[in-house]
């Protein structure tokens, strides 16, 4: 045993770990902040890996014979070419869902609908409204659920955007991200993934359009743990203030597209321009998930100049996916 204790290569230590590492991984990847802190390194290097080797044109074939399926209840460019040009590189086949397209739109049971895909698919990204209708999704599956994004927040996005960082700035914990503008699904996963990689936030939003105060305050609490200090301020310029990074969101994400006169009354304060951005570090990067809206959430000058770093971003949610879906799909067994 004290041989095994000093050897940490050592194939059973090996072995033990990887089953630990597996046993810590939720079924579904519903959120950030139900990942395990290590798993989250280990994509982050995965998907750096995985990007190298696509650039080399390296083929892998690690989840051959797989399929994931992709229920979309709201458009999407970059969740769905991402994820399905991912699993086709790694050997395995996407199937796209239109949720209009499928019995479920004529009223078939959700628990029905998830049962019956559980027995031909090994994994389902799901985009939809309610986080509880995702929670649904699992509850009703014994394959991986993956979230394409709620109301509530976008994982995948938030990892891309991790490697993004990581890129461009060289390390994530200590550095400063300011999110100005609705505090919405985008921000909620910026929240989490900085309380757990221990990066500051700062976010900076109308009080009316704010994070939710609850899960605000959970990675308040985690952040101790990490050294990450997240707060919420409705002063844009204090929030971008000697910012490493600053990121911006559209201001009527989908399903609010009634709520828009409102919105833009009270959001017009938030947009990150030339003016915003000179309250940040001069060598800030400008992030922004996209879809984006020149002339409301930012400027053209600024989304389109050399501070910003949306392309990488929007290309990293393939390699990063591409790490997701060779943890969750590929220890995925029937
Ligand atoms: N950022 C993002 O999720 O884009 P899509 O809506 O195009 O998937
Ligand atoms: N907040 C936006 C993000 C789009 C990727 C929305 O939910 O529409």
């Amino acid at each position: 045993m004290a041989s095994l204790k000093k050897s940490q290569s050592h194939p059973l230590r090996r072995r033990i770990a990887t089953r630990r590492k597996h046993s810590q991984l939720p079924k579904d990847l519903l959120t950030i902040r139900d990942i395990p802190r290590q798993t989250i390194i280990d994509l982050l290097e995965s998907a750096k890996k995985l990007k190298f080797g696509h650039k080399k044109g390296q083929a892998i074939m690690p989840l051959k014979g797989k399929t994931l399926g992709l229920i979309f209840e709201k458009p999407s460019t970059r969740t769905r070419v991402s994820f399905e040009a991912g699993m086709n590189q790694l050997g395995g086949q996407a199937l796209f869902l239109a949720s209009e397209k499928i019995q479920l739109s004529r009223g078939e049971s959700l628990a029905d609908t998830a049962k019956v895909l559980t027995r031909y698919l090994d994994g389902l990204v799901v985009r939809t409204f309610d986080q509880f209708t995702l929670e649904e999704w699992g509850r009703h599956t014994s394959i991986p659920i993956i979230n394409g994004l709620t109301d509530y927040c976008h994982p995948c996005q938030a990892l891309a955007d991790a490697q993004t960082i990581l890129e461009h700035k060289g390390k994530l914990k200590g550095l400063k991200l300011a999110y100005i503008g609705d505090g919405n699904n985008i921000a909620h996963s910026l929240i989490e993934m900085g309380a757990k990689l221990g990066m500051h936030i700062s976010v900076g939003c109308p009080p009316e359009y704010g994070p939710d105060p609850a899960l605000v305050k959970r990675a308040q609490e985690e952040g101790t743990q990490t050294g990450s200090i997240i707060c919420v301020t409705s002063d844009p310029n204090e929030a971008a203030r000697q910012a490493d990074v600053v990121y911006t969101d559209v201001w009527i994400s989908m399903g609010q597209e009634s709520e828009q006169q409102p919105r833009i009354t009270a959001l017009t304060a938030y947009q990150v321009n030339g003016t915003l951005m000179k309250s940040a570090k001069p060598d800030a990067i400008l992030m922004h998930c996209l879809p984006a809206h020149r002339g409301e959430e930012i400027t053209a000058e600024v989304l389109d100049g050399p501070q910003s770093v949306v392309l990488d971003q929007a290309e990293n949610r393939l390699h990063i996916q591409k790490a997701i879906l060779m943890e969750w799909i590929g220890r995925h067994t029937r």
